[in-house]
């Protein structure tokens, strides 16, 4: 469509003739009924989505519990990765970068995940020990810990690190690991 081009130029009507800026100003009301009608139509959608979610209610412990493991089941597969490459098992060691950026930005989601009252004295499908919220600094200084083991996990990779190498870098990010596990995580019942 010619008046179409005209628009899409980004060049101004001032060029155009009396049928041609009219032809224009059609194309933009046409084209504005139909772009307002989709953008309402978004609207309502994204509304109604918001309100089947409430209806669900949305943050509830012990949804959240199930994000979180969700979320650490995450950071356990991505590690696992990286421990085939370090083992030599597998030769994708252009991954690591990879899985240890994802590591990364899981472990500055740690403290979201933990809201007061989602332990496991009161929901039994939880690990997590009360001593989280008794000592909260402790437990984000445990969440600091791993955002700093990934993220030099993430410059061992990038550098061009062996698989030695980042077997190394593995042992420090597993204390991470267990720097917050031990404390903070009960054992399997
Ligand atoms: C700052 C604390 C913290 C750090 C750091 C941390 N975790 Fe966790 N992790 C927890 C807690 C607490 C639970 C128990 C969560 C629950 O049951 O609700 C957990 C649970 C898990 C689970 C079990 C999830 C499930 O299915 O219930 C895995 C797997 C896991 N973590 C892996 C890791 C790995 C691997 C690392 C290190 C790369 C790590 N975590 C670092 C606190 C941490």
């Amino acid at each position: 469509m010619a008046t179409r081009n005209l628009v899409d130029c980004g060049c101004t009507t001032g060029g155009m003739g009396l049928e041609e800026r009219k032809a224009v100003r059609i194309w933009l009301n046409d084209e504005g009924r139909k772009i307002m009608r989709k953008t309402m139509f978004a609207l309502i959608t994204s509304a109604t989505v918001a309100l089947s979610a409430q209806a669900m209610a949305v943050d509830e412990p012990a949804n959240i519990i199930k994000y979180r493991q969700a979320v650490m089941k995450a950071i356990g597969g991505h590690t696992g990765a990286i421990v085939g490459v370090a083992k030599g098992e597998v030769s994708f060691i252009g991954h690591v970068a990879a899985h240890a950026r994802a590591i990364h930005d899981m472990s500055k989601l740690i403290p979201d995940l933990f809201p007061k009252g989602s332990d496991r004295a009161a929901f039994a499908e939880t690990r997590a020990l009360p001593d989280i919220w008794a000592d909260w600094a402790k437990f984000e200084a445990a969440a600091r810990k791993l955002q700093e083991e990934s993220a030099r996990m993430i410059q061992v990779a990038e550098g061009g690190g062996d698989a030695a190498a980042i077997g190394a870098q593995l042992q420090n990010m597993g204390k991470a690991c267990g720097g917050c596990h031990k404390p903070f995580r009960a054992e399997k019942k």
